[in-house]
C-alpha cells in the first residue's frame, strides 16, 4: 500500500496515555525537543474548536490587514501544526524551523505535553475553548471527512468514544480544565468561539491588544471582513481545499461545516443530552470554567 493508503483509518496511539494519530506518537520526540523562540505565538485548542479561524485573525494582525499578504500560502503552512506528522510530508518540528520571527505556531495539546521550552521562553499563547457539545459535533464530521481519523461509527457511538475522552487528544474536559488553570501563572489569552460569534469586533480588539499593537478602525474592520465564516469558506487558503483529498473529503463534509454556535441541537436527542449534562457536571466539578453552550 501506497503512503496514502497508509495514512488512512488508522487506530489512535498513545503517549503519556492521551491518545494520538500514531504517525504523531513515532516522531514525539522531536516535539518533546521542540525549542520554542521567546517571540513565538502559540495558538493552542482542542480540535474544533476554530483554530483556524484564530490563526487567520492573527495572521492578518501580523500582517496590518493585508489579505493578498495572508493569501500567500495555505493556512496549515503559515501557522504549522507543530505536532504534525506523516510519511511523505515535512513535519510540523521541521516546517517551523525553517520559518524566520515571528513564528506563529499552532498545537491542540494538552498542557501537560507541551514542550517545555514553551513555558521556559514565557511565550504569549493564545487559547480557544469552544462548547463541548459543539466540538463533539464538529469532531464528528471531521472524523467522517478527514482520514487520518479512525472510523468514528454512528453519531451516538462517537458520542460515547467522546465523553469518555477516546478520541485523539483525549478528553475536552481535561483540556479546558488543564489550559484554564495554566492562564493563572502564564501569558494566556483565554478566548471562548461563543463570544468570538457574538461579537467579532470585541473578541478581535483583544487579540490586537495582547499582541501589543494599534491598529487603524479601517485595518480592524478588513480583519473583521476577511475572516467571517462566509469569507474564509470560499477562500482556498484557508478552507482546506488545499489539502490532498486522499487526506481530507469535503464531498463527505466540508472543513468549512456550519460555523455556528448551537448547531449541537440538531444532532443530541433529549436522552442524549440528559446523559451528556449529568457526565459534564461531574466532570467539570470543582472547576472555575465556564462556557455558553
Ligand atoms: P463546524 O464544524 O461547527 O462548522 P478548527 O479550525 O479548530 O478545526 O475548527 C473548525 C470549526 O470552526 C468548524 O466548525 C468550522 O466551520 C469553524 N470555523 C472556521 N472558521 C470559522 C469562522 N471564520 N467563523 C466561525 N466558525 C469558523
Amino acid at each position: 500500500p501506497s503512503i496514502m493508503e497508509n495514512a488512512q483509518r488508522q487506530e489512535l496511539g498513545s503517549i503519556h496515555g492521551i491518545p494520538l494519530y500514531s504517525y504523531f506518537v513515532e516522531k514525539w520526540a522531536q516535539v518533546d525537543a521542540f525549542q520554542a523562540r521567546p517571540d513565538d505565538l502559540l495558538i493552542s485548542t482542542y480540535p474544533k474548536s476554530g483554530t483556524t479561524w484564530i490563526s487567520e485573525i492573527v495572521d492578518m494582525i501580523y500582517n496590518d490587514g493585508d489579505e493578498e499578504k495572508c493569501k500567500r500560502d495555505a493556512i496549515f503552512n503559515r501557522v504549522p501544526f507543530m505536532e504534525m506528522s506523516c510519511p511523505g510530508l515535512i513535519s510540523g518540528t521541521e516546517q517551523l524551523a525553517t520559518l524566520p520571527s515571528a513564528r506563529i505556531v499552532k498545537t491542540h495539546l494538552p498542557v501537560q505535553l507541551l514542550p517545555v521550552s514553551f513555558w521556559e521562553q514565557d511565550c504569549k499563547m493564545i487559547y480557544v475553548a469552544r462548547n463541548a457539545k459543539d466540538v463533539a459535533v464538529s469532531y464528528y464530521h471531521f472524523y467522517l471527512m478527514a482520514k487520518m481519523h479512525p472510523d468514528p461509527g454512528t453519531w451516538n457511538e462517537f458520542l460515547q468514544t467522546f465523553m469518555a475522552g477516546e478520541v485523539a487528544y483525549g478528553s475536552w474536559y481535561d483540556h479546558v480544565k488543564g489550559w484554564w488553570e495554566k492562564k493563572k501563572d502564564y501569558r494566556i489569552l483565554f478566548l471562548f468561539y461563543e463570544d468570538m460569534k457574538e461579537d467579532p469586533k470585541r473578541e478581535t480588539e483583544k487579540v490586537i491588544k495582547f499582541l501589543g499593537k494599534e491598529l487603524k478602525k479601517e485595518v480592524v474592520d478588513k480583519i473583521l471582513h476577511h475572516t467571517s465564516f462566509q469569507e474564509m469558506k470560499k477562500n482556498p487558503t484557508t478552507n482546506y481545499e488545499m489539502m490532498p483529498t486522499w487526506a481530507m473529503d469535503h464531498s463527505v463534509s466540508p472543513f468549512m461545516r456550519k460555523g455556528m454556535s448551537g448547531d449541537w441541537k440538531n444532532f443530541f436527542t433529549v436522552a442524549q443530552n440528559e446523559i451528556f449534562d449529568a457526565h459534564y457536571e461531574e466532570q467539570m466539578k470543582g472547576s472555575t470554567f465556564r462556557c455558553q453552550m
